[in-house]
């Protein structure tokens, strides 16, 4: 049961903000931090914060210096109403309950990976004496988005009397206790709601919030239900609604919040009504009742989403939790997306990046493809911001998709590490093929995908040229952070010319299948044969550099020039380096803040022969400090291709538990969505080598010495696939669908529903 949970059994209150951030609720919709009902201590270390996906408001960025293309202003998420709040005073003398007065008997707080909802349960006795037991049960819906609930139960143990409650809606009550301007991976901008409408309906009460300038609007319905008799009372402050209840605790007493939210975004005009009518909709379901709708969408979700590890409990739960958490944080509408840290907390602002496609998207690809088509469907929205940003920044034609963003423009002001990662585009049209190649669904390219590849290949167009007969792309920076705007990175370069390849082949595909469909497209974007065909040329003639002296792929054309950095010298608090050294700095030597050429040989692992990758993973690994969490997990997929299974462990083990072990030190900002995708591909990719490429999904499982078994799931084409790998052994099995041809270790097999094929496994 252990690896089904996370459980913390003592309280310390400066693990809190890491713990808000681990047991924080979401449903991709709405997300909550772990911050407990009856509130802290003055000056406790919290960030207290309910976010909704997408929902932010606009700001200015202040340059001293601005140049042309910069982006003036910027979105930033920002908190909405909270309704954490629910205090508890007990007797006459209105004791409040907190954990930080009086004596706890008993603590537990446990996240429930499998049902999807935390408890907390606490045996207090107050400085005068008086005993209780007080359980929460918090849940954040996967059925209703809108929805989230707080259930408490007050159970006398000697203290029989008055009680009293203070249960709020608020705006005041957010953010965080401190900040720490000096991080930029921390949130820069401060923003906030302001209260438009306070309105009472029954026994509903609505707060209607606005932001300041991007008007958005949002409202929280809030309702309670108590078993007991009991006298209430509303105040309405300016950005607050408190709802008081007075009652006699004689026996067991409790207390359901329930809290509806919709915004303008996703609600429209009607936001109001919705939110009053889906309040009314749940009024049938008790507590209980909403537990189990979540149990049995946790149960579907689990069932191709586990992975089972054999023989290590701590990492097992490791990776149940960052699988839960990548569901709690996936937005499954056109305007959200996945955030950096998901909805768990305000750093970097709760913008979208390239994580998504590259590290979280072939979780949700491989298991849930429904929602991975809701990643592609958000870029597809934004595609014409992305367009517009192409003519700003110089390009005749094109989609250059934002660095960091939430409605789709640009929100990246320090442009050598954010706007000159072009790559962004190819990432996300490599996200695009992926889905092609796992589903082979021509419509959905039609309607969605095959208009990304083709801007997106107009770009590279756009950005390179050809010199000595070779296509070159100058000017922009790779994955790697710590190098900045260089000429032919080649990362940049292989998943541009992959990118142009697939436009190609997308258009010649579709033009069989879907002629009349791809000739409107066609038709709209002026996409004529003769420009698929410099595509094909272009894909054909890039160039990617080669060290022929090292035998390895350089990560640009002057990296090798460079002297390499003094790691000797350099002690240990001085890393993450970005903390220390100014870019500049960092931009003279040889050294990596996370993957880059090496992520381009897992990606598009053709371009490169064994032995190749080999040296040049030998290579960069000597100059790799992984300040980035997107780091680990690209070293462990490699290595367990290189066939190194401790190294491939070692790193592995590196990811697995990241955030629940706080290794960064930063967990309290929120965790780390694409490291946690990382630990999924660490496994499927890395150990079990899976990989999916036109020819179909080849597997060449290793598995690490430490382990008994591994078995995990995937979907495929309109099939299910249950894999088990054991120290001897693999077993596959075809749960559902037509037989399936398969490669193991370059050996075919054909698999057959319900007829598990075992393959003798090589170490
Ligand atoms: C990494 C980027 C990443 C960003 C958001 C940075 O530290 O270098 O690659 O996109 O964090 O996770």
């Amino acid at each position: 049961m252990v690896t089904w949970t996370l459980t913390e059994k003592k309280l310390n209150a400066n693990q809190l903000w890491k713990n808000e951030s681990l047991y924080s609720l979401g449903n991709g919709y709405i997300g909550v931090r772990g911050n407990f009902e009856e509130g802290y201590e003055h000056d406790m270390p919290s960030v207290r914060g309910t976010y909704m996906n997408a929902f932010h408001d606009v700001v200015d960025i202040p340059y001293g210096e601005k140049l042309y293309g910069f982006p003036t202003t910027q979105q930033t998420l920002l908190p909405i109403i909270d309704c954490q709040t629910v205090q508890i005073y007990l007797g006459d003398e209105m004791e409040r309950f907190s954990l930080f007065t009086g004596e706890i008997m008993h603590y537990e707080r446990t996240l429930h990976l499998d049902r999807g909802c935390i408890t907390r349960k606490v045996h207090w006795k107050s400085p005068l004496g008086k005993e209780i037991i007080v359980s929460f049960h918090r849940l954040v819906s996967m059925i209703t988005k809108e929805c989230f609930v707080i259930h408490v139960e007050l159970e006398p143990v000697n203290f029989l009397g008055n009680v009293k409650i203070f249960s709020s809606a608020s705006i005041s009550r957010q953010g965080a206790s401190t900040v720490d301007t000096s991080d930029p991976r921390v949130s820069a901008h401060v923003s906030k709601l302001h209260t438009e409408e306070i309105v009472h309906q029954d026994d509903m009460h609505l707060i209607i919030a606005k932001t300041t300038q991007s008007n958005l609007k949002t409202a929280c319905a809030v309702r309670h239900e108590i078993n007991t008799v009991y006298y209430k009372e509303i105040t309405t402050l300016e950005d607050e609604l408190i709802s008081t209840f007075q009652f006699t605790l004689s026996k067991p007493v409790t207390v359901t919040k329930k809290c509806i939210y919709t915004d303008t975004l996703r609600h429209g005009d009607t936001f109001v009504d919705t939110a009053i009518q889906l309040q009314h909709d749940i009024m049938e379901f008790n507590i209980e009742a909403l537990q189990q709708q979540q149990h049995i969408y946790f149960d579907h979700f689990w069932s191709m989403a586990d992975i089972k590890i054999k023989g290590d409990s701590k990492l097992q739960q490791g990776i149940r939790f960052n699988i839960y958490h990548l569901l709690q944080s996936i937005g499954r509408d056109p305007y959200s997306h996945i955030a950096a840290k998901g909805l768990s907390g305000i750093g970097y602002e709760g913008h979208y990046f390239w994580d998504t496609e590259i590290y979280m998207f072939p979780f949700f690809l491989m298991t849930h493809p429904q929602m991975a088509e809701s990643i592609i469907r958000y870029r597809y929205h934004t595609l014409e911001q992305a367009k517009e940003r192409a003519k700003e920044m110089g390009h005749g034609q094109g989609a250059l998709y934002p660095w960091r963003t939430i409605s789709g423009t640009e929100c990246s002001s320090f442009f050598p590490a954010g706007t000159a990662q072009y790559h962004i585009s190819a990432d996300i049209a490599y996200s695009v093929i992926q889905y092609y190649l796992a589903s082979y669904n021509q419509s959905f390219m039609v309607q969605y995908g095959a208009e990304i590849l083709f801007e997106t290949a107009r770009l590279w167009m756009d950005v390179g040229h050809y010199y000595n007969g070779k296509f070159r792309i100058d000017g922009v920076t790779g994955p790697d952070e710590y190098t900045c705007i260089v000429n032919n990175n080649y990362y940049t370069n292989v998943m541009a010319k992959y990118n142009l390849m697939w436009a190609a082949k997308v258009y010649d595909q579709l033009l069989s299948s879907h002629g009349e469909a791809l000739k409107t497209l066609c038709e709209k974007l002026h996409v004529e044969e003769k420009e698929v065909q410099q595509w094909r040329d272009v894909a054909d003639n890039m160039y990617l550099p080669y060290n022929e002296q090292l035998g390895i792929n350089p990560q640009d054309d002057t990296f090798l020039n460079k002297a390499i950095w003094d790691f000797e010298s350099t002690s240990k608090e001085k890393y993450p380096l970005l903390l220390h050294y100014h870019p500049l700095t960092l931009y003279r030597y040889q050294v990596c803040k996370q993957a880059d050429t090496v992520l381009a040989h897992f990606l598009v692992e053709d371009e490169s022969d064994t032995e190749t990758m080999k040296r040049t993973f030998d290579y960069y690994e000597t100059i790799t400090t992984h300040d980035s969490s997107l780091s680990y997990s690209i070293f462990s997929i490699m290595a367990a291709k290189l066939r190194e299974p401790d190294k491939a462990y070692d790193y592995f083990m590196e990811t697995a538990r990241l955030d629940i072990d706080d290794l960064h030190h930063n967990t309290k900002d929120g965790l780390h969505l694409a490291n946690m995708g990382g630990t999924w591909m660490s496994i499927v990719y890395g150990f079990a080598g899976l990989r999916l490429k036109e020819s179909g999904i080849s597997l060449a499982p290793l598995l690490p010495r430490k382990w008994q078994g591994f078995e995990f799931y995937f979907q495929y084409k309109d099939r299910k696939i249950q894999i088990e790998v054991t120290k001897t052994e693999m077993v596959l099995t075809l749960m559902e669908g037509d037989a399936l041809p398969i490669l193991v270790y370059d050996e075919q097999y054909v698999l057959q529903c319900h007829n598990p094929t075992t393959i003798n496994t090589q170490t």
